[in-house]
């Protein structure tokens, strides 16, 4: 299997010198700190609790955050966000400490929210239990919430920023991608031959690529808020667009089904099933799919469309991210993978830059992205601070943890 390997990646994206590429502009620093205090390994157990809890799909859109309060060099209250609807870390964190927070420091992963969504401002949270100082990761993206640093800091309360900003980032790659562009990331699937077609004249696709590839791609799916295909697809194929059965009586939580287009569709057909829910969008703007997608709290979105779909993204210059499975067959005439988009010169294609590579069983799997994204360049970053410290070069913090006393029963899972 192919994992993102950030070793194509450069710190400033000099490598990717391509006139239509971005350049990437970090908004992250990754220290800072007001009074010398180094609070990257406290930071470090927020991350890893934030870790815990889950991803953004089509069930939770929320980000993962962490939080650890910390008075006298003694962590006193843990949290993590549990998903939507439960209490956010900060006051699952406050919570766990108690009357100990007074005076404490809270070191968040994420900037304490500063807006009422089915739960209160952690701002408030924060200022009412008396913390001196709060340090925090990465600034939060969603301009809805922001605005907790300014709260903080008008209520009195020290503000640390930039504290490990390059984990804490790549712990919400999509939640940050989407509130930054305001749109899901789009990855697009295809399984082609290696002469680029993605059915046979005849209109037969089953099967141009491998069971192993198969099984895996059927399985990524369920790292996706929504599955989108048009009607052309389901009026040939007759795809479930499924991760998984959800058993009986059991509620469905992978992606949502979506399918593009304007013309009727038959009752009967499995994607209209009552196992999962699908939308069904009569348009042609793959701009208004991404925004009806964003706005019900979808952040990252699996494009399996056939060749009309994709040129449609493409067009609008809405693929992020290829994932492309290649089998060592020809067929010389059909369906090829992506319809006319509007290149009619070399100039014009879209170019790609490959993230990785690998095997799928008898087929290649090569990954793609349209841009060197500001969390492709964290991850080489974070890699290679890793590195650093394994080879014995990174040690030294300021407030000693080691001998820290827990108290309290830990982070409460019921929340
Ligand atoms: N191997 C693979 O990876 C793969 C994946 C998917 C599909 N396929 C193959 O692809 C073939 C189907 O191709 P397809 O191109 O018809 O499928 P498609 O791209 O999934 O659906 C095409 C339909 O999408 C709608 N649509 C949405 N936005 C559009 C826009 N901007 N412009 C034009 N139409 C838009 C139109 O429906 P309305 O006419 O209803 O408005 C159009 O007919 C099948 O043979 C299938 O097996 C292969």
């Amino acid at each position: 299997m192919t994992h993102f390997d950030s070793d194509h990646v450069d710190d400033d994206g000099e490598r990717w010198d391509e006139p239509d590429v971005k350049r990437c502009q970090l908004r992250y620093e990754d220290r800072a700190d007001t009074d010398g205090a180094d609070w990257t390994r406290p930071m470090d157990r927020a991350l890893e609790l934030a870790a815990r809890g889950p991803g953004s799909s089509r069930c939770n859109p929320n980000p993962r955050v962490g939080c650890v309060i910390v008075s006298d060099g003694t962590v006193v209250g843990e949290g993590y966000h549990h998903g939507a609807g439960t209490v956010h870390a900060e006051v699952e964190a406050l919570r766990d400490a108690g009357d100990a927070a007074r005076g404490a420091t809270a070191v968040v992963t994420l900037e304490p929210c500063n807006h009422t969504g089915r739960t209160g401002p952690c701002t408030e949270a924060l200022i009412a239990a008396g913390v001196k100082r709060v340090v925090i990761a990465q600034r939060d993206p969603n301009p809805q919430a922001s605005g907790g640093v300014q709260r903080l800091q008008d209520a009195g309360v020290e503000v640390v920023t930039g504290v490990r900003s390059d984990d804490a980032l790549l712990l919400n790659t999509d939640y940050t991608f989407d509130m930054e562009h305001s749109r899901p990331r789009v990855v697009w699937k295809i399984a082609s031959t290696l002469d680029g077609y993605v059915a046979a004249a005849d209109g037969t696709s089953k099967w141009i690529t491998s069971e192993q590839t198969r099984k895996q791609t059927h399985e990524m799916r369920t790292g996706y808020g929504a599955i989108v295909v048009g009607t052309g697809t389901v009026l040939a194929d007759d795809p479930h667009l499924i991760s998984h059965d959800p058993g009986a009586g059991q509620e469905y939580d992978g992606p949502l089904r979506v399918v593009v287009g304007t013309r009727e569709l038959p009752s009967g057909l499995r994607v209209l099933d009552d196992i999962a829910p699908t939308l069904v969008m009569p348009t042609h703007d793959p701009a208004a799919v991404l925004t009806a997608l964003h706005d019900r709290g979808i952040h990252r979105v699996l494009l399996e469309g056939g060749p009309t779909l994709a040129a449609a993204f493409l067009a609008a210059d809405l693929v992020d991210e290829i994932d492309a499975y290649v089998a060592p067959v020809l067929l010389g005439a059909g369906k090829p993978a992506v319809g006319p988009f509007g290149a009619m010169t070399l100039a014009q294609a879209r170019r790609f830059h490959r993230l990785g590579s690998g095997d799928a069983g008898p087929d290649v799997q090569i990954i793609a992205t349209r841009r060197v994204e500001p969390w492709m360049v964290a991850a080489r970053r974070v890699k290679d601070r890793r590195a650093t410290r394994t080879s014995g070069q990174d040690h030294g913090n300021i407030h000693d943890l080691g001998n820290t006393r827990r108290r309290g029963t830990g982070v409460h899972r019921n929340c």
